[in-house]
């Protein structure tokens, strides 16, 4: 699935860990936030730059407060970034989504009354993409 959505290279984590494969890296997106800011720290490259946007509570309190420290005593920056949505940024994505720029993945469909199944099946952890609940009109 990530492959089709245009990723040039994919690691399947079940197989190898990719803070441990020797190859570092110029930018981390991390949007599953299971491992710790030390790992993180050892995969980048000189310069690189680690954003963590999927959380736990204990990762987010250790990049709350090692993470500035990392951040200011060498060439490395990692820390947390939480989406604050916007109109224009909206718009703007719904632009790339028309161009063929990014592609959506959606897994599954819920009606509103079944909006409880649907959290059950997100709190499973292996959603493809995006779960969507339809409102009727
Ligand atoms: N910072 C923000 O503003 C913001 C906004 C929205 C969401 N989030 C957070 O972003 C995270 C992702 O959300 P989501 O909706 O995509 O749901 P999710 O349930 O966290 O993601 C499921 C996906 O993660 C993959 N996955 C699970 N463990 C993995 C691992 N160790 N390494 C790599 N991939 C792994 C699963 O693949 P397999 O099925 O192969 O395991 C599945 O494709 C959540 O933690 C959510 O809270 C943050």
């Amino acid at each position: 699935m990530v492959g089709s959505i245009g990723a040039d290279h994919v690691i399947d984590y079940t197989q190898e860990d990719f803070t441990q494969n020797g190859q570092r890296y110029d930018l981390i997106i991390d949007a599953v936030g299971n491992r710790s800011i030390f790992d993180l720290k050892r995969a980048l490259n000189r310069n690189g730059i680690c954003v963590i946007i999927g959380f736990s509570p204990a990762i987010m309190f250790q990049t709350l407060f090692l993470g500035p420290l990392i951040s200011m005593t060498g060439s490395k920056k990692i820390g947390l970034m939480s989406a604050k949505i916007t109109d224009k940024d909206l718009v703007f994505l719904k632009e790339l989504f028309e161009a063929g720029k990014v592609k959506s993945v959606i897994d599954r469909h819920y009606p509103l009354s079944e909006v409880a199944e649907a959290i059950r099946y997100l709190e499973e952890g292996h959603v493809q993409g995006k779960v969507v609940i339809t409102v009727a009109k």
